[in-house]
């Protein structure tokens, strides 16, 4: 079947086309065109999305995003009985922003006479690990994705850092979660007090490469953060208090004199702190459910920092654990990981199929 997926959550428009099939021997999934207008050099001046402003963009742009995607796939803009299903991004994330991708999806539901799906955001994310490169097809035998499961997903990014269970499509439990700001947020506020542009994770990360081994920064030990809850029992985390941290050891070591200097150091030790605790905790998590892998997902699973240090830890405890992580083009918010979720829930949950009336958008949901 062929599914078009919309997004519009926080700040891209994006539209993505994905054939998938399910048969006896397992899945097939190729992402036939994706999409994404990014919106960040709006954003940018303000060091954060505004609500108004990304709505605004959305409604500008959905129509072309549209009109590219089809084109991309099909050949034309004007081929759209192809489609099988819409796949829209009900929820969760900025209201302002969701009703523009959702009223446009159900508009093209009534208008193409097409059946229509919600997805839930974080389920998107939860499975773009499975996406291949655009025209590339993956084939997953049942036998494969059985494997998978129980998994422990650690969804990272500017709104949520949650741990979550899951046993199967559709059967997931959020065992831990930030008590304030999420790691994404962190990253993006500590890269404000650096005075790097938004958003700050990737500034970071990438300023942070300046600094080569970790031993340079251990000589320098008034450059040290702290990581927090990294030991308590619980499966939560809390990251406000890092960021006012970070800006207190801006201050005792005078660095607005010394940026040049010093933001290297700052950048690779906030990025050190965050991914200390969220490897500690997830691989605890881990191995206490017995799962058979860790899923990465959301924005800041792009930082490789935090890939590599799963890595090392899952081969220094010889853990026998499968790491499995999304292409770097699908970390951040794109519409094939909505198409593929709705495709899922099309497989395990068919009787979701919404008829147009009755989606609305959700700022608040849960998984
Ligand atoms: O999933 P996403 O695109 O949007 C939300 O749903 O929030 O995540 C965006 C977040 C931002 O906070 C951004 O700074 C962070 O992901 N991010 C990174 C990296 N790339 C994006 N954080 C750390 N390292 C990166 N390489
Ligand atoms: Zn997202």
């Amino acid at each position: 079947m062929i599914i078009l997926g919309i997004e519009t959550s926080c700040d891209e428009t994006a539209i993505g086309i994905l054939e998938a099939k399910k048969t006896k021997a397992g899945f097939f999934i190729k992402p036939l065109s994706n999409v994404v207008s990014s919106q960040i050099k709006i954003h940018k001046k303000y060091g954060g999305v505004v609500p108004m402003l990304a709505s605004r963009e959305h409604t500008k742009n959905i129509p072309f995003v549209l009109k590219k995607s089809l084109r991309q796939t099909f050949g034309s803009e004007k081929e759209f009985s192809k489609i099988d299903l819409i796949a829209v991004t009900k929820g969760p994330g900025l209201i302002l922003s969701l009703l523009i991708g959702v009223n446009f999806a159900k508009t093209l539901a009534w208008a193409w006479e097409k059946p229509i799906m919600g997805v839930n955001h974080l389920e998107g994310h939860l499975f773009s690990f499975l996406l291949p490169e655009k025209n590339k097809s993956h084939k997953l035998s049942i036998n494969d994705y059985e494997k998978i499961f129980p998994a422990i997903c650690l969804l990272v990014s500017g709104g949520h850092t949650q741990l979550i269970h899951i046993k199967k499509f559709g059967d997931y439990k959020i065992i831990g979660e930030t008590r304030d700001d999420a790691a994404g947020e962190c990253f993006d506020k500590g890269a404000r007090i650096l005075d790097l542009e938004y958003p700050g994770g990737p500034n970071i990360a990438k300023i942070a490469e300046q600094v080569k081994t970790i031993q340079k920064i251990s000589k320098l030990q008034d450059i040290s953060l702290p990581r927090p809850m990294i030991h308590t029992k619980d499966y939560d985390f809390s990251f406000s208090g890092l960021k006012t941290a970070l800006l207190y050891l801006t201050q005792e070591i005078n660095f607005s004199n010394k940026k040049k200097k010093l933001t290297p150091m700052l950048a690779f030790e906030l990025q050190e702190a965050i991914t200390d605790v969220l490897v500690e905790k997830t691989l605890k998590a881990a191995q206490e459910f017995k799962t058979k892998s860790i899923i990465l997902a959301g924005g800041v699973s792009a930082n490789l920092r935090l890939r590599q240090k799963f890595e090392n830890r899952l081969k220094e405890r010889d853990l026998n654990i499968k790491l499995l992580t999304p292409l770097l083009e699908y970390t951040t918010d794109n519409a094939i990981m909505i198409a593929l979720a709705g495709f899922f829930q099309y497989v395990y949950n068919p009787r979701k199929i919404w008829d147009w009336k009755k989606l609305e958008a959700m700022a608040n949901l849960r998984l």
